[in-house]
């Protein structure tokens, strides 16, 4: 018998605190305008003193055990997608075990920037397909805003603040029907942190840390690269655009998700927005975009979904799940 991985909940969490677009005015030297004609963003979540990568996760991942109906203990993993982990180590994903109280059970991080939910879909669905692993938590969560120069507008109003959980079972139905996933570390010039453990921390304001990003680059390699892997999706599961549902893509940017859509020739009322709510939440975003889509009663059982990424490393996936 094949094994598939089934979503059985989901839950997201964001900070309480705002940013808009006009609180951005008074600190860097920029518009409302720009900001949502370029991005669509109105406004992003920015964690609070004490709030962390792993205690947003937990919230979310609350939400999704609730909605699934199942208590930690019955978890047999848990995959973090971060590129903000609370600590070099123990991992986000061991700190949300201790506060979830299901130790002992199999918990690591997967950094793939933007695409960490994506990735860490994929690697769950790994598990659970080869029969290793039942039940599986995926997490995407990040506090980007941590490592964001409040200084450089080219970046600062571009990230938020959020976490979002899924639970997975092992069942005979579909399930997720593929994910694919693909990097290209050459182009580390174009996206990256400015610091590391390793290559050094510096002494300037937040140890050096601050997102370096030639935006206009990354969005062209983002704009051709979703395209491409949007075909081989299909591709591999032998379908055309209009067998899906609805279009789950990373929210970076409104006019990256605009032009992925018109290449599957999908009105935006199939594509589930919330970059002008949340910003970029990197790992974070695809998650809570599920969501919110199925809290909002919009992505029903049944319904085929197509989740898609791209971020730092490059890294970029998708997911093609029947809900
Ligand atoms: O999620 C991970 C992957 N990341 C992404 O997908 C992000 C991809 N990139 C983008 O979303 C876009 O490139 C940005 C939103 C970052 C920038 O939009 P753009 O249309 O590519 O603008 P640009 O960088 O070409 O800048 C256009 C102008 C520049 O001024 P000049 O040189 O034309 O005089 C910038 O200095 O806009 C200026 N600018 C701003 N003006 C007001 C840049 N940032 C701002 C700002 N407010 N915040």
């Amino acid at each position: 018998m094949r094994i598939y991985s089934r979503i059985i909940g989901t839950g997201s969490h964001l900070p309480e605190k705002i940013l808009t677009n006009r609180d951005l005015e008074k600190m860097v030297e920029t518009n409302d305008q720009w900001i949502q004609d370029r991005t669509g963003i109105k406004q992003r979540h920015i964690a609070a003193e004490g709030e962390t990568t792993s205690t947003l996760a937990y919230e979310a991942a609350k939400k999704a055990l609730q909605a699934a109906d199942i208590t930690a203990d019955e978890l047999d993993m848990i995959v973090v997608g971060t590129t903000t982990p609370d600590l070099v180590f123990p991992s986000t994903a061991c700190l949300l075990q201790k506060q979830l109280g299901c130790t002992g059970i199999a918990a690591m991080d997967v950094n793939a920037a933007c695409s960490g939910s994506v990735y860490a879909l994929s690697v769950a669905d790994q598990y659970i397909r080869s029969g290793q692993h039942k039940t599986v938590l995926v997490i995407g969560a990040e506090t980007l805003t941590r490592m964001v120069d409040w200084s450089d507008r080219t970046t600062c109003v571009l990230f938020g603040d959020g976490a979002s959980a899924i639970v997975l079972r092992a069942d005979s139905e579909p399930g997720i029907l593929s994910t694919h996933l693909h990097a290209n570390g050459a182009h580390d010039d174009l996206l990256r942190a400015s610091v590391g453990v390793s290559s050094g921390l510096q002494e300037a304001p937040n140890g050096g840390l601050r997102i370096l990003m030639k935006g206009n680059e990354v969005f062209k390699t983002a704009v051709l690269t979703l395209g491409r892997i949007v075909n081989e999706t299909l591709e591999a599961n032998n379908m055309q655009p209009e067998d899906i549902d609805w279009l789950i893509p990373h929210q970076a940017n409104l006019r990256i998700i605009n032009a992925t859509a018109k290449k599957l020739k999908m009105d935006m009322n199939r594509v589930i927005v919330t970059v002008d709510q949340h910003g970029n939440t990197s790992a974070a975003s695809v998650g809570l975009a599920l969501d919110k889509a199925i809290r909002d009663g919009k992505v029903k059982r049944g319904e085929v979904l197509l989740l898609e990424a791209f971020g730092g490393g490059f890294t970029w996936g998708s997911a093609l799940i029947k809900y």
